[in-house]
């Protein structure tokens, strides 16, 4: 009898322990996409908005063709990686240049973070 109180007890304190270190795993990671979101706003702010506009509604800059409006689906339907890609590399013939220097891997995926978020 006393083995199976003591069994519970232990039992018990595991559960409450891993939950708690799993909220905190939990929160953590919500504080770190917090973060990386307002550093891809900053750099949004920084290098796109002057094109692309405040909201990301393109068409902020009158050059031809247009910056796209990066909330519309015909854009937030592609990739992660293609949407890196140009962002990296540009568009030829575009007034959207390569951001090669300019960002790092990181910087990139925090301002096509802000992107997405733009869309909601
Ligand atoms: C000088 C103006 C200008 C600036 C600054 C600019 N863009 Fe662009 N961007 C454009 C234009 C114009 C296009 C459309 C090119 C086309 O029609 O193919 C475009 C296209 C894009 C696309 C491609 C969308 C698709 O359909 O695949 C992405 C992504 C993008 N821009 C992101 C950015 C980001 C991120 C920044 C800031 C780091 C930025 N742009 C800064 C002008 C600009």
């Amino acid at each position: 009898m006393r083995s199976i109180v003591l069994f519970l007890f232990f039992w018990l304190s595991y559960v409450i322990v891993s939950h708690a270190v799993a909220e905190q795993k939990g929160s953590e990671k919500a504080l770190r996409e917090y973060y990386d979101l307002q550093e891809g706003q900053r750099l949004y702010e920084q290098y796109c908005r002057f094109c692309h506009g405040a909201e990301g509604k393109g068409k902020a800059f009158d050059v031809t063709p247009p910056p796209v409006d990066l909330t519309s689906q015909a854009v937030q339907k592609k990739s992660d990686a293609d949407l890196t890609q140009t962002i990296h590399e540009g568009e030829r013939g575009t007034a959207m240049g390569s951001w090669k220097w300019e960002l790092s891997e990181k910087d990139k995926q925090n301002v096509l973070l802000y992107i997405r978020r733009l869309a909601r």
